[in-house]
C-alpha cells in the first residue's frame, strides 16, 4: 500500500516509517520539521516539508503518490503545555486533523490510522485497561485526541471512512539497529531522562511523587517498545479494508512497572549509577495507567517482541549512547 505517514520525522512515526518498509509497503513522508528531525527519514523515502491542515500541501500529495491510507502521528504532546496553552492543542491537534480529513475525503482516500493515548481515560476506574473503560480526560491534551476519536466515529458511519485509533501507553525505546530513536526537544519522558542522568548529561533524576498508593509509592506506567508499537498500524490493515470500519485498540505491554523500577533498570543496562532527587507529585498524574491489549493481540494477531522494560531499555540506551545529542539538529 502507498501509506502517507503525517508526522513521519517524529519519534513515534518515524519507526513506523521503518517497519512499513520492512512490510513491503511505500511510506510517503509529510511532516513540517516542527517537532520531527529531517535526518529521521530516510533519503530514499518521499518526504515533504508542510502542514496537515493545509489541503493545498495535503491533496497534490494524496493524488501524486496514489495515497490508499494516511497515518497521522503528528500532534503536540506536551501535556502540562496543553493545561497553560489549549488554543495551540485545539489548533494542531484538532482542527488541522480535521482539514486533513476533509481533505482526505474529498480526494477519495478513505482509510485511517490515528495516534490517540491512554490519557483519553483520565484516571481508569479498573485496571488493566481495556477499550469500553469510560473516557473522561484530565487534560485538554486528552481531551483533543478523544475529540478527534469522535469525530472520527462519525465519519465512519456518515461517509464510510475506515479507521482504527490505536491508544497508546507509554512509548518507549529504539529502533534495535540503534538507526533512529527518540529525541524530543524539550525531553520530558521518564527513560531519555533517566538515561541522561546516568551519562551525566542531566545532574540527577527527579521522582515525581513517591507518596503514591503502589507498591513502591511511585508510578506505574506502561512502557512498550516503539516497533511494537509501529507493527500494530500495519496489522490492521486488513480490518480497514472494510468501509466504515471502526476500531479502537489498546496498545501497551500490560506489565505496569514504577518509576524506581525504570531508574533501577536503567542503572542495569548501562552499568552506571542514577543520582535521585525526591520531588513532589507532579500534577495531572494518575497513579497508575497499564493497559489490557488483548483486543488488539486477538483481533490483529498483535504480537509484543519487547515483553521486558529492561530490553526496551537496551535500546534505547544503544540510541542514546551512539547519539547523545541525538539527530544534532
Ligand atoms: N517522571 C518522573 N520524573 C521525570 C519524568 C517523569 O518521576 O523527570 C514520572 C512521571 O511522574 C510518570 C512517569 O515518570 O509517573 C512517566 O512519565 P512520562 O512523562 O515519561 O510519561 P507520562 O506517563 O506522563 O505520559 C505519557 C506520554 C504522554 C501521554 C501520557 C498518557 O508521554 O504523551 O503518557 O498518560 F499523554
Amino acid at each position: 500500500m502507498n501509506v502517507l505517514v503525517v508526522g513521519g520525522a517524529g519519534y513515534i512515526g518515524s519507526h513506523c516509517v521503518r517497519q512499513l518498509q520492512a512490510a513491503g509497503h511505500r511510506p510517503v513522508v509529510l511532516d513540517n520539521l516542527v517537532f520531527g528531525h529531517r535526518k529521521a527519514v530516510a533519503p530514499d523515502i518521499p518526504f515533504y516539508d508542510g502542514d496537515l491542515g493545509d489541503p493545498d500541501v495535503v491533496a497534490p500529495i494524496l493524488k501524486d503518490e496514489k495515497i490508499d491510507l494516511v497515518m497521522h502521528f503528528a500532534a503536540f504532546a506536551y501535556v502540562g503545555e496543553s493545561v497553560t496553552e489549549p488554543r495551540k492543542y485545539y489548533e494542531n491537534n484538532f482542527v488541522a486533523t480535521l482539514r486533513l480529513l476533509e481533505t482526505m475525503l474529498d480526494e477519495g482516500v478513505n482509510k485511517f490510522v490515528f495516534s490517540s493515548t491512554c490519557a483519553t481515560y483520565g484516571e481508569p476506574e479498573t485496571l488493566p485497561m481495556v477499550e469500553s473503560l469510560p473516557q473522561k480526560p484530565i487534560n485538554p491534551y486528552g481531551q483533543t485526541k478523544l475529540d478527534v476519536e469522535n469525530c472520527l466515529k462519525a465519519f465512519a458511519h456518515a461517509y464510510g471512512l475506515s479507521f482504527a485509533a490505536f491508544r497508546y501507553f507509554n512509548a518507549a525505546g529504539a529502533a534495535e539497529d540503534g538507526s533512529i530513536g527518540e529525541d524530543h526537544d524539550p525531553e520530558t519522558h521518564l527513560i531519555p531522562l533517566v538515561i541522561d542522568a546516568a551519562t551525566g548529561r542531566r545532574e540527577n533524576i527527579k521522582i515525581f511523587g513517591t507518596d503514591y498508593d503502589t507498591p513502591d509509592g511511585t508510578c506505574l506506567r506502561d512502557y512498550v517498545h516503539v516497533d511494537d508499537l509501529a507493527r500494530a498500524h500495519i496489522a490492521v490493515f486488513e480490518k480497514l479494508a472494510e468501509p466504515g470500519a471502526s476500531c479502537f485498540y489498546n496498545l501497551g505491554t500490560g506489565t505496569p512497572n514504577s518509576v524506581r523500577e525504570i531508574i533501577n533498570a536503567v542503572e542495569e543496562v548501562t552499568g552506571k549509577k542514577v543520582p535521585v532527587v525526591e520531588a513532589d507529585r507532579r500534577p495531572g498524574d494518575p497513579p497508575a495507567l497499564y493497559a489490557d491489549s488483548s483486543k488488539a493481540q486477538a483481533e490483529l494477531g498483535w504480537e509484543i517482541k519487547f515483553t521486558d522494560v529492561k530490553d526496551i531499555i537496551a535500546t534505547a540506551w544503544k540510541w542514546h549512547e551512539a547519539n547523545p545529542d541525538g539527530f544534532g539538529d
